[in-house]
């Protein structure tokens, strides 16, 4: 029987206790599970894409079928170079459904024989997003019960304990600029909720 391989793509900026309780189910489910951020020209990201990658292969080393990987591009290509047979995507709230749904829709279009797999995280973790954690971790707010403790010292690096990032304070407009809210669009237009 061929090996169950699924991707889970995302941007993970910062990743949270929610991902991670993702990747637990999932480690359960496939043989294999990918986890894949985007390499996104258009954003500036609070960590790079490699500190993301270095600091998610701490944070899953315990999983003997886990690894991370980058990509760019569409994900039903990577998929495809990968043969994954499914895409895995978290769903907290009923507000995440309709731009998920309409990720899984096109990925389908676009790749018939990709399934998406939608997973829900712990009821606990429902309410964590990493626009939410970034936000409060710049201006000084407790993370600990949001993100692994690696993150949390990871995230005080960037932004000390005032909110200060490289010791310049955040302004709105760096802020809006490193990620527009898909939030704000999806309140509005899809009611997806950042992850
Ligand atoms: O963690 P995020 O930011 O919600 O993840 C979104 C992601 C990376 C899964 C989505 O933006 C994506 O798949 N981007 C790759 C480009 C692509 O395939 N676009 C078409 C999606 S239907």
């Amino acid at each position: 029987m061929s090996r169950k391989i699924a991707i889970y793509p995302g941007s993970f900026d910062p990743p949270t206790k929610g991902h991670l309780d993702l990747i637990a189910r999932g480690s359960r489910i496939f043989d294999e599970l990918v986890v894949a951020i985007l390499r996104n020209p258009d954003k500036t990201p609070l960590f790079s894409v490699d500190e993301r990658k270095e600091m998610i292969e701490l944070l899953t080393s315990g999983y003997k079928n886990v690894r991370v990987d980058t990509f760019e591009g569409l994900t039903v290509d990577y998929a495809t170079r990968l043969r994954a047979t499914a895409v895995l995507r978290g769903i907290r709230a009923i507000s995440d459904y309709e731009y998920e749904l309409q990720m899984a829709l096109m990925n389908r279009k676009l790749q018939p024989s990709l399934e998406t797999v939608f997973m829900m995280p712990a009821e606990h973790y429902s309410y964590i997003s990493s626009r939410l954690v970034r936000e409060i971790a710049a201006m000084g707010g407790p993370i600990g019960a949001l993100v692994p403790g690696l993150i949390e010292q990871r995230m005080r690096a960037k932004f000390g304990t005032t909110g200060r990032r490289n010791g310049k304070p955040k302004s709105r407009a760096s802020q809006s600029k490193r990620e527009p809210s898909k939030r704000g669009r999806s309140k509005t237009a899809t009611g997806k909720v950042d992850l």
